[in-house]
């Protein structure tokens, strides 16, 4: 039974001065495990796609005075093994699958290129998305570092 041995949970307003933030916190909860130069670039770039997209997508078109939030829980394991789950509790997203495939965006035009989920994939082991519209979406990511 592999064993958590830190975690920690946050909770960001949906500002985008709050991407950095996140991506810096990360860095310094996996520290512990001294992750490659490239497997913290990959977590850091991961993450920031996920929060981006709160930002960007989540709360789209709420006024300034809700309450819009980014929540981060992440775990270290004792098998080398980081979780981090990037949840909202804005709009949702209709089609995960659909949402998940590459190039696809709802984005106005030429403002994003639909490549967010793809990264999030690519740069971890493992990636699940859940989401239910007028409710939120969580992203679940896994990433197993060398020995
Ligand atoms: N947290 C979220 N809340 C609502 N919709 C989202 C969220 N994350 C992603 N989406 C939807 O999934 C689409 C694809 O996301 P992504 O691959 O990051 O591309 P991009 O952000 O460039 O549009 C977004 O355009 C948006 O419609
Ligand atoms: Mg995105």
């Amino acid at each position: 039974m592999k064993k958590i041995i830190n975690e920690m949970k946050l909770r960001l307003p949906a500002r985008s001065v709050n991407e950095a933030v996140a991506r810096s916190v990360i860095s310094s909860f996996c520290a512990e495990l001294a992750p490659s130069v490239e497997e913290l670039g990959d977590l850091r770039c991961a993450v920031s796609e996920a929060v981006t997209n709160c930002i960007v997508h989540a709360y789209r078109g709420r006024g300034d005075d809700e309450r819009c939030y980014i929540y981060i829980s992440a775990r270290l394991y004792d098998t080398r093994e980081i979780t981090v789950e990037i949840s909202d509790n804005g709009c949702g997203i209709e089609n995960v699958e659909l949402a998940r495939a590459p190039s696809f965006t709802t984005g106005e035009s030429g403002e994003r290129c639909g490549m967010g989920f793809l990264v999030m994939e690519s740069f971890t082991d493992s990636l699940c998305v859940k989401s239910r519209v007028g409710k939120g979406t969580s992203v679940l990511m896994r990433k197993k570092l060398k020995p």
